[in-house]
């Protein structure tokens, strides 16, 4: 183990994280993930990422594997990091509402809200420089988060935008806005879009 590892439980706490998901049951969501047999949906990757990339809620795959991104989102999630010579299994992957919303709905400000300060406490244990939110509601959730409100417009005008955090947080973030790539399944101007938007991460890889 290294001597990071030992010093700061990364690891540790993220189970944490995991074990209070997986007895939520105040979750308007958890009658359903229990009676789905889903899981939760708590995050995938390095716990020391440079980059984590946050979505919206788990699709059906995700809610039954319990990992995120690994349906025909996730196709396109791998070929867009693939583009950029970013592995998977460099970043971390997550999402701001953790257990599947019923038919794959928009999530409900109030799931937004039970399920954000998980997230919140994800991105204080992993400390990503580089945030990448992918569609409008992880989109709206950071930059408000991190006190950019000011700067927040509708995805159209912010996709592939750079945001540099303000002081709210104990370690500087920049924060990417991106379409999700569920958007861009079946419209080939947004996935052309994500792919271009996608290639803005590269000054940020780390050697
Ligand atoms: N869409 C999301 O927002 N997250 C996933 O994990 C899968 C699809």
């Amino acid at each position: 183990m290294s001597e990071a590892h030992t010093l700061d439980q990364r690891d540790e706490k993220l189970r944490e994280i995991r074990d209070e998901l997986l007895s939520l049951t105040q979750s308007p969501l958890y009658e359903y993930r229990t009676q789905n047999n889903y899981f939760p949906v708590v995050g995938q990757g390095n716990h020391y990422a440079t980059f984590m990339f946050i979505g919206e809620a788990p699709g059906k795959n995700e809610a039954q594997t319990g990992r995120p991104f690994c349906g025909a989102a996730g196709k396109i999630l791998d070929k867009l990091l693939e583009s950029v010579h970013i592995k998977r299994e460099d970043v971390y992957i997550t999402n701001i509402v953790k257990d599947r919303p019923q038919n794959n709905r928009d999530p409900e400000p109030e799931e937004i809200e039970l399920y954000a300060p998980f997230l919140d406490r994800q991105i204080e244990i992993i400390r990503p420089k580089i945030i990448v939110t992918l569609g409008r509601f992880s989109m709206a959730y950071i930059m408000k988060r991190f006190g950019l409100e000011y700067e927040l417009k509708p995805i159209s005008v912010l996709h592939g935008t750079i945001h540099t955090s303000g002081s709210l947080v104990s370690f500087p973030v920049t924060i990417i806005p991106m379409y999700h790539p569920a958007a861009s399944i079946y419209n080939t101007t947004t996935r052309e879009q994500l792919f271009k938007d996608f290639q803005i991460l590269k000054q940020f890889i780390e050697t």
